[in-house]
């Protein structure tokens, strides 16, 4: 692709021109995001960066592996892999307000980069994956009054004070040109076409209290559904799938005994920017067999529904 080559090397010249000699360290989330940014950068300035993957304890089923393997063994990239789930489970202890979690959350992933960007012998410079529509969402829209939808924990979260200089060069794309970026630098297709994920993690798909008991659930629960996904040749048409564990239980009957247990929401869209989205239509064969597969195999789930809102009105996550 000429425009991607193009933008390639634009963008190698002025992340060269904007760190010098200087060390950077890039936040890995195991998305497309912020690999390629860290592929693009990688071929920039080499070993001046250094990959730091924060695993927040609200990660997917498999994800940390992934992440280690592709950047360690496939690139060749220093990776520094940090557990800091007992920091992020703590902090997030009885938070149950959207904003408060982002910016929880964004808040914590700043001081693990700032004690990284220390280890590495003094780094200067911070990078993300930050994409348009990030930017645009977490800002406020022009003209009417100022409204932020979420503040994205990668753009508004910030903390207002931080030491370190932010390095974005996927600032100005859209999602399926970070993708085109990246096939242009050779990412593996598997990592390429991954669906999104938000940097939050399972903590914003865990409406209310976050407690591990409930990650687990979730994690279970998700796994189950991309599974299917894949398994009926799915994953490719969709933008985005994913369970969300409610915060509510229902009563129901399991063999000749009754159950109360948590509800699962199922999630799964397409859209082509993730600024607007439509909700993906399965057949009911799927969707029965789905709820059927995680109601028997994730223990503390008795009941499974789909979401069929579209964006607008509803956002792609639940908060
Ligand atoms: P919404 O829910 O706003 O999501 O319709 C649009 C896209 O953005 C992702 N998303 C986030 N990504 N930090 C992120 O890095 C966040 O705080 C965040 N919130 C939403 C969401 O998964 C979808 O792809």
């Amino acid at each position: 692709d000429w425009t991607m080559g193009a933008y390639r090397e634009e963008a190698i010249r002025q992340i060269r021109e904007q760190v010098g000699s200087e060390k950077v360290i890039c936040g890995l989330s195991g998305g497309v995001d912020s690999s390629v940014a860290a592929v693009l950068i990688h071929e920039a300035i080499g070993d001046q960066l250094t990959c730091v993957f924060v695993d927040t304890g609200m990660m997917r089923q498999g994800e940390a592996e992934e992440v280690v393997t592709l950047f360690r063994d496939h690139y060749n990239i220093p990776l520094i892999h940090a557990d800091e789930a007992d920091l992020f489970l703590d902090a997030l202890d009885g938070v149950t307000d959207p904003e408060q979690k982002r910016k929880t959350i964004g808040k914590l992933f700043i001081d693990v980069f700032e004690k990284h960007a220390k280890s590495v012998g003094g780094a200067k410079f911070l990078a993300q994956g930050t994409l348009y529509p990030d930017v645009i969402e977490s800002v406020s829209f022009t003209g009417g009054p100022s409204v932020t939808i979420k503040s994205h924990h990668n753009v508004g979260g910030l903390p207002e004070r931080m030491d370190l200089a932010l390095v974005e060069p996927l600032r100005e794309l859209f999602k399926d040109e970070v993708r085109a970026l990246g096939r242009e630098l050779g990412l593996p297709e598997q990592f390429v076409g991954r669906h999104p994920f938000p940097g939050p993690g399972l903590a914003i798909r865990c409406p209310g209290e976050i407690t591990r008991d409930k990650l687990a659930i979730l994690r279970k629960a998700d796994a189950v559904y991309l599974d299917q996904i894949r398994k009926h040749g799915l994953y490719d048409e969709i933008w985005q799938a994913f369970a969300v564990l409610l915060p509510v239980r229902t009563v129901g009957v399991m063999g000749d005994g009754r159950t109360y247990d948590y509800v699962c929401a199922l999630r799964a869209v397409t859209s082509v920017d993730g600024m607007t989205a439509d909700y993906y239509p399965f057949s009911h064969e799927f969707l029965g067999e789905t709820a059927t597969r995680i109601i028997n195999e994730v223990d503390g789930i008795n009941r499974v529904t789909y979401d069929i809102t579209s964006k607008p009105p509803g956002t792609i996550e639940w908060e």
